[in-house]
């Protein structure tokens, strides 16, 4: 089966860019939210990313101009689906609202249509045993930020086929990603080892065994990571990251026990980048 149009459902932070990137490597897009806002905002983002790199000479307007002709904003789910090869969904990390809206897309897309799921450590089996096409059905992780980030972690529910996996596999080395190939599992690969690191480092925070400055230069530079743990929670998004350590925990027990600070920033509504503060203040 050939990918040619894809369907993006979701058009936040992760959504906008897997859109992107779907367009660069020549698919034609449908990105789809519930708000003509959250649309609009998706299609900003995008325009200010690949504007960046005219400015930088990496691609040109000519260039830019066709990579956004390509993208079909939409807040209709049946004008965005109906001929998708292939919907990824990208939309709020809740298990029961993920469900219902493939319940939704089922009724729409054609036959031959995959299902991906792009989350962080939300179980695959559980959702798309719950759908009409468990074996075409596959967890994709990207990274964010997605133009940047290089790697994507397929994730093969119990079901999924071998032909879904290889499908999913080009598509995703047209993206220009390098693809790793998980088995389902609490946080797959990469977020079960890099969530409980950073929970460590807000451990070690609310115990002042250093500053926040301090824990970030020391593993900047200690480790030669791009960015400290801390600073990451902060791009990554708190209630993100809290997220994937319930779910660690509920599944294997208090070895992931999320750190308080966590909780206390994100019932604070300090989530981070995306709200102007959380460990630390964008705001200034
Ligand atoms: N969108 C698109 N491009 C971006 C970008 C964004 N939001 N932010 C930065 N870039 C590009 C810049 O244009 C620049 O491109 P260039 O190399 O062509 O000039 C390049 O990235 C580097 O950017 P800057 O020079 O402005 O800044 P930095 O050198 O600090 O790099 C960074 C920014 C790439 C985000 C770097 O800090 C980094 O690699 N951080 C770690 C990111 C990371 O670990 N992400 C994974 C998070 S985990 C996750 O997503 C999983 C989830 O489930 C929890």
């Amino acid at each position: 089966m050939e990918i040619k149009n894809v369907c993006v459902v979701g058009a936040g932070l992760m959504g906008n860019g897997i859109a992107q990137v779907c367009a660069q490597a020549g698919y034609q897009v449908a990105m789809q939210d519930i708000e003509q806002r959250f649309v609009d905002g998706g299609m900003q983002a995008i325009q200010k990313n690949l504007s960046r790199n005219v400015k930088k000479g990496k691609i040109t307007q000519d260039a830019m101009a066709q990579i956004l002709a390509r993208i079909k904003p939409t807040i209709d789910l049946k004008e965005a689906a109906s001929i998708a090869d292939v919907v990824i969904e990208v939309i709020i990390e809740v298990l029961d609202v993920k469900k219902a809206l493939f319940g939704k897309l089922q009724k729409i897309v054609p036959s031959h249509c995959l299902f991906f799921t792009n989350t962080s450590g939300i179980s695959i089996t559980e959702l798309a045993s719950s759908s009409d096409r468990p074996e075409r059905f596959i967890g994709t992780h990207f990274f964010n930020p997605v133009p940047v980030m290089r790697l994507l972690e397929l994730i093969k529910g119990y079901e999924t086929s071998d032909e879904t996996l290889e499908i999913a596999k080009k598509w995703g080395q047209t993206l220009d990603k390098e693809v790793i190939i998980v088995n389902e599992a609490p946080a797959f690969a990469v977020n079960r080892v890099l969530c409980p690191m950073i929970n460590e480092a807000f451990f070690a925070l609310g115990e002042g065994v250093a500053s926040a400055e301090d824990i970030d230069t020391g593993m900047r530079l200690g480790c030669n990571h791009p960015i400290g743990p801390l600073a990451l929670a902060d791009l990554v998004g708190l209630d993100t990251l809290l997220r994937v350590m319930e779910g660690l925990q509920s599944e294997f027990g208090d070895k992931y026990i999320p750190a308080t600070m966590i909780r206390k920033l994100v019932r604070a509504g300090h989530l981070g980048r995306k709200t102007g503060k959380g460990v630390y203040d964008y705001t200034k």
